[in-house]
Parts: structure tokens; sequence; C-alpha cells
């Protein structure tokens, strides 16, 4: 857990990025494999979990309702399941942190089970809207009483047996989808989403892993999901590639910094989280894939990275589902670029762990970068090539990408950009830190 103030810190750059890093797993297969593994009858090992905030999060409610959770001394998770229908009720709120995907996928759970179970977050998860997985779930015939706006804290007292619906996403959300999918698992008959815009897949791909009936096909008005329930899930031996979202705040620190060439070795590829790179590729950015191989059912690769003169682009918004979560990533790219770059289209990230439109169009502002906020975007002009004029002090408003943006973009800038807080970071990354040192950076702690 954190402590309870902020722990602001700067970083002074060490020129070029050179080498191989890894990046930890990916955080959606994470999730995804501790609460499939708790559902299986037996035990399901899990190598390359990922060990930050929000995934432990998931663990500690998993094993709060009956599973076995533990990591061995060889760094392999072993969970032992209780099967599907078999979730006990917990005896204290579960306590979800930062975690949305922890929060909406677990409500799904409880959604067919008959327990009751109250969620609580941090600040920034109790401003996030809940009401999105509440409707299909209360449809479905769970009985939820959440907190004013349909916010956290909230209840949900499961319905068993719960009624299949077929639910025609409202946004293109993977939580959604996943929350509406794993309620399913424990009501009898087909449980169907129908998702217009494809969002990442990894609950349909880890459900047919562990054994699960689960079609897709497409359909009028987009692909149709279906589920069996009342499943029987197997357990499996799970190996989580290196994550995407990590990958992204190092690559675009490799194409920015001046006579970069790094190596980031066993990324997922999977095309529903690729967004990042189509886009940093048409900036003109030198992205390789070495070594594409696949491993459980997910391509992975090693990417290598060269230094880039990046050019403006207008970022085309059908990337927005499959890089949702790197945007600030990519703005930071923009930054650096040649001309404007006009990113709209992306409305979703007004709802994340902060409102990432205001907090980096404010965060390049304090950095020197000229930025205009739109509804559902930005529009940066970069300095084509040259660093950041730095300085100022950037509000991460507890969000763990805001941070790590931010990081990366002062590893070119003339003047130290003070970040106010690290701790948002261990949600996803722990040893993030640790990395931009290995790379040659020096992270500084200033005073609160
Ligand atoms: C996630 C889905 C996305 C993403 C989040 C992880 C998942 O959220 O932003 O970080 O693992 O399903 P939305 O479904 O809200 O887009």
């Amino acid at each position: 857990m954190h402590p309870d103030t902020p722990r602001p810190f700067q970083i002074t750059p060490g020129g070029a990025l050179r080498g191989r890093i890894t990046v930890p797993g990916d955080k959606s297969i994470s999730h995804r494999a501790v609460m499939f593994g708790s559902l299986a009858v037996g035990e399901s090992r899990v190598e390359g979990l990922l060990e930050g905030e929000d995934v432990l999060a998931t663990a500690a409610a998993m094993q709060a309702m009956g599973a076995t959770v533990k990591r061995d001394e060889d760094g392999v998770w072993r969970i032992h399941g209780v099967g599907v229908g078999g979730l006990l009720q917990p005896d204290r709120a579960l306590e979800m942190g930062n975690s949305g995907t922890s929060t909406r996928l677990l409500m799904g759970l409880v959604a067919s089970h008959p327990i009751t179970a109250t969620f609580t977050g941090d600040a920034s998860l109790s401003r996030r809207p809940m009401a999105r997985v509440i409707e299909p779930l209360s449809r479905m015939g769970a009985d939820i009483t959440a907190s004013p706006g349909g916010r956290m804290p909230l209840m949900v007292r499961g319905l068993c047996p719960a009624v299949p619906i077929a639910y025609h996403l409202p946004v293109a959300s993977a939580q959604v989808k996943s929350a509406v999918l794993l309620a399913g698992l424990n009501t009898p008959g087909i449980t169907r989403v129908i998702e217009p815009v494809p969002t990442r897949d990894h609950s349909e791909r880890m459900l047919r892993g562990f054994g699960a009936e689960l079609t897709v096909e497409p359909g009028h008005y987009g692909a149709v999901i279906s589920l069996t329930g009342e499943a029987e899930l197997k357990p499996q031996h799970i190996v989580v590639p290196g994550d995407p979202s990590s990958a992204a705040f190092w690559t675009v620190a490799a194409l920015v910094v001046p006579g970069s060439d790094l190596s980031i070795a066993n990324v997922l590829l999977n095309p529903t989280r690729a967004g990042i790179y189509q886009a940093l590729r048409m900036m003109g950015g030198d992205i390789t894939v070495e070594n594409e191989r696949e491993v459980g059912g997910e391509r992975v690769g090693d990417l290598r990275v060269r230094h880039s003169a990046l050019t403006a682009i207008d970022v085309p918004p059908e990337l927005a589902p499959s890089m949702i979560d790197e945007y600030p990533a990519l703005f930071v790219a923009a930054a650096f670029a040649q001309g404007r770059t006009v990113a709209r289209g992306a409305h979703e990230l007004r709802v994340k762990e902060s409102d990432r439109i205001a907090t980096m169009a404010t965060a390049l502002g304090t950095a020197g970068v000229a930025v205009t906020e739109h509804e559902d975007g930005l529009t940066i002009q970069g300095t084509g090539g040259e660093p950041l004029p730095g300085g100022g002090r950037i509000a991460t408003q507890l969000d763990h990408r805001i941070a790590m943006s931010m990081a990366v973009a002062s590893l070119y800038a003339t003047r130290p950009i003070m970040i106010d807080d690290v701790r948002p970071i261990a949600t996803s990354y722990p040893d993030f830190l640790h990395t931009m040192t290995r790379l040659g950076a020096s992270p500084t702690w200033l005073n609160a």
C-alpha cells in the first residue's frame, strides 16, 4: 500500500538509451490469469505475473473469496481455484486501490454468485464511472447499490442463477465486455456481448484457453461473443508476456533521445494493443520487431527502437481502442515531433485514472509545450526534435501513466521537470525507476 504522503521526484537524464531491457508482465493478462485460475478446479501456475499493486489487489480479492493465490520462491504464482460457482462470501470490503480493471471484472464475477461484496478504492478510482457495468449486471439480476453518480464505494449482491443477456456494448470497453462475460461464466444458458468496435480480447482468448465454450462471430452490428454458462474451467500454465503499455514508455524515450538504440525483449504483440506502435511508425519512428514467436496463444516479439526524427500526424481516431492507455506516451512523442499533432476522438481518456486529456494538457504546458485542449483530445505543437524547455512541477493526479510519461519527457529537457508523486507508478510498473537507472538516468527525491 502507498505511504500516505506524495513523494515528488525528478529525473536527471543520462543521454542515449542503449542496450536491452525487459518490461514486466502484461497487466490485463495478469489480472485475468489470477481471476480465471481462481475459478478453475485445481492448481494453475502463472509465470511472469505483473506484481504491481493493481494485480495484487485482484489476488487479495480472490483470496478473500476463497481461492489460494501464492507466490513461490521461484517467482511462479500458484493458484488453487474454487470452481465456477464456488466463490465464498468475503468477510470484509474488497479494497481495489487504484484498479478499475480489478473492480469492473470482479463486479462481474460477484454478480452471478450467491454472495454480496462491497468494493472500495482510492480517490482516483472513487471518481470513475461504474454505471457502465452496473447497468448490464443489473439486467442479469445483480442488485447493486452505488454511491451517488454510480461511483464507489458500492455493493454488489449477486443473483444465482443469474439471467443470461445479449448486451450491445455502448462504449468501446474491454472492461465492460469482460464484466458481462465473467458474470456469464456462472449463468445458465448463453451470455452474448455484441462489440461494434474491437477492444483488447484477452478475456476471450484466455477463457477459451481455460476450456470455456466461447465463440466470436461477425454480426450485423459487430462481433458477437457468445459464452456458454455454468462453465468448467481447467487449470492452466500461463506465461505472461511483457506489457506493451509499459514498453511504450521506453519506445517513446528511445525515439526522442538522440543516439538511442534500444531493444525491449518479449513484448506482447496482440493487435488489439498495438495502436501506439502504428501511430509512432506513422510519425516516422524506427521500430522493428525481431524474433517474433507465439507464447501461450499470444504473439510476442523483441522490439528494436532507434532514435528518429518524428513528424506530426493527425492521429487516426480509429486507433483509439487499441492505444487507449498509451495516449499520454504518444502525447510526449508528439511534443518532440516536427509540426502539429492532432489527436481527437479519444473522449474515454477523460474517465481513466485521471482525466488524461486535462492532466496531460497541463503537464505538457508546464514543461513548456504549446498544447490546445479539445473535448476529445489534444493538439500539440512539437519542438522538431529539440529538447523540451522543461521546468515546473507536474501534478500526476494519482495516475501512474502521467508520472511515467512525464519522466520520459524529462529525459530530453533543458531544465529539470519536477513530478509531484512517484507512488502511482507502483500500480503497474514497480521497477520503472530501476530500469530508468539501468539506462543511465538518475532519479532524485525532492521535498514534498
Ligand atoms: C483494460 C481495459 C481498458 C484499459 C485498462 C485495462 C482491461 O479499459 O484502459 O487499462 O484490462 O480490460 P476500458 O475497458 O475502460 O477501456
